[in-house]
């Protein structure tokens, strides 16, 4: 019996893989090494052990590890200027995690709702949004929802990409909308841009908060910073995390202008969120990340691979379904197979995920190697073969 098995709550499905090692787009074992695409769960966009990450740490931790949000740090508030300055945000908050940084946008969202007498917050099927009694409030039912109920009131869940659904219930009572751009958990499920744009122009018209849940699909993910720039909208709150502290514990609420003055002084706050090494690593990454030249090889790589993919389907039409990608966010329906595939995976030594119950998720490496995607082919061409 492992230590985990022995002393954690039983919570996660944990695999048997004794890790010593991650570097660039690979975990080590003693065994052997293992191509990671998923990217610790979407985390390390650049892959592990990136050199000016680390340098970042290490300056950061000789100077201060934490000081409290009593006092400024300079760190933190460069990488708050960073974010403001490059995207649409006017202000932003530090949290730990994502669901944190999905907590303190909910919190804005009510009390903005209670000022203007709006009382319903549209969340959207499929969608995921954390594990805080908050976040699950966002998140599509599951047992554990059934379970733990009531969760907070004033919540409706509405159809993903159903303009019908969109146009039927929002109105002067809607405080606000929560949605991811593709979701995640939910299946890779890409929204129609028709939608998203609909979604905005509705929010604007009856002054309901638009929330863009950025968690999985930001920093790169989907080959533009910020995956609503694929959409031709600009949201009023982005919710974002993973791979925002470069590989620390590190969330953010983004805001813009017109709602930033929504939560003052005691509102909201954190002990640790926005600590000072997280956030150092977190401006080390982004500026590597959030270069256009950097960008367009991440569009140009993940249209080389659905070309790939596309091919591959060719041949094993049996097994692989729809492909839905938008840049490295990729999601593969399996007709059948879901239940064994990453075990099979990690049998040629590579790590993928399944969600939504029958689609293999990849979230790579930005950064991986035109030698790493050969690999990866090749050796998914051998678990389809074994399947
Ligand atoms: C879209 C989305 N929202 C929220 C979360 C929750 O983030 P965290 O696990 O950092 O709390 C996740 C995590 O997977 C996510 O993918």
């Amino acid at each position: 019996m492992t230590k985990y098995n022995e002393y954690f709550l039983p919570v996660y499905n944990r695999k048997e893989l004794n890790i010593i090692k991650a570097e660039g787009s690979y975990l080590y074992t003693e065994q052997g090494k293992y191509l990671d695409m998923i990217a610790a769960l979407g985390v390390n966009v650049i892959g592990s052990s990136n050199k000016s990450i680390i340098d970042a740490i290490q300056d950061q931790i000789h100077r201060y590890m934490h000081i409290s949000n009593f006092y400024e740090s300079d760190i933190v508030g460069e990488y708050a200027e960073y974010l403001c300055k490059h995207t649409f945000a006017n202000k932003v908050f530090f949290s730990n995690s994502g669901t944190e940084s999905i907590e303190a946008g909910l919190k804005l969202i009510k009390k903005y709702g209670k000022q203007n007498n709006k009382d319903i917050i549209l969340s959207f099927s499929k969608g995921y949004h954390g594990r805080s009694l908050g976040s699950l409030s966002v998140t599509a039912k599951t047992k554990l929802t059934n379970e733990i109920e009531p969760l907070i009131p004033g919540i409706k869940s509405i159809e993903f990409n159903s303009l019908n659904d969109i146009e039927k219930n929002i109105n002067d009572r809607c405080a606000g909308i929560i949605i991811e751009t593709v979701q995640g958990q939910g299946g890779v499920n890409i929204a129609d841009k028709e939608f998203i744009v609909k979604i905005r122009e509705l929010t604007e018209k009856f002054g309901a908060v638009m929330l863009v849940d950025e968690i999985q699909t930001g920093i790169g993910r989907t080959g533009k910073f910020f995956s609503f720039e694929h959409f031709g909208v600009v949201p009023d709150l982005v919710a974002s995390a993973k791979s925002l502290g470069g590989g620390l514990p590190l969330g953010a609420l983004l805001v813009n202008k017109k709602y930033s003055n929504i939560l003052e002084r005691g509102d909201h706050g954190s002990t640790f969120g926005g600590n000072p090494v997280s956030c150092a690593a977190g401006l080390a990454l982004v500026k590597q990340v959030n270069d256009e030249v950097f960008l367009l090889k991440v569009r140009e790589k993940a249209e080389r691979m659905n070309v790939r993919f596309k091919k591959l389907r060719g041949s094993y039409s049996d097994i692989i379904g729809d492909i839905k990608q938008l840049g490295m966010m990729i999601g593969l329906e399996m007709k059948y197979g879901a239940d064994k595939v990453t075990s099979l995976f990690e049998n040629e030594g590579v790590i993928v995920n399944v969600t939504g119950g029958n689609v293999l998720r990849l979230l790579p490496p930005l950064t991986l190697s035109d030698d790493e995607i050969d690999y990866f082919f090749e050796k998914f061409e051998i678990v389809l073969n074994n399947m």
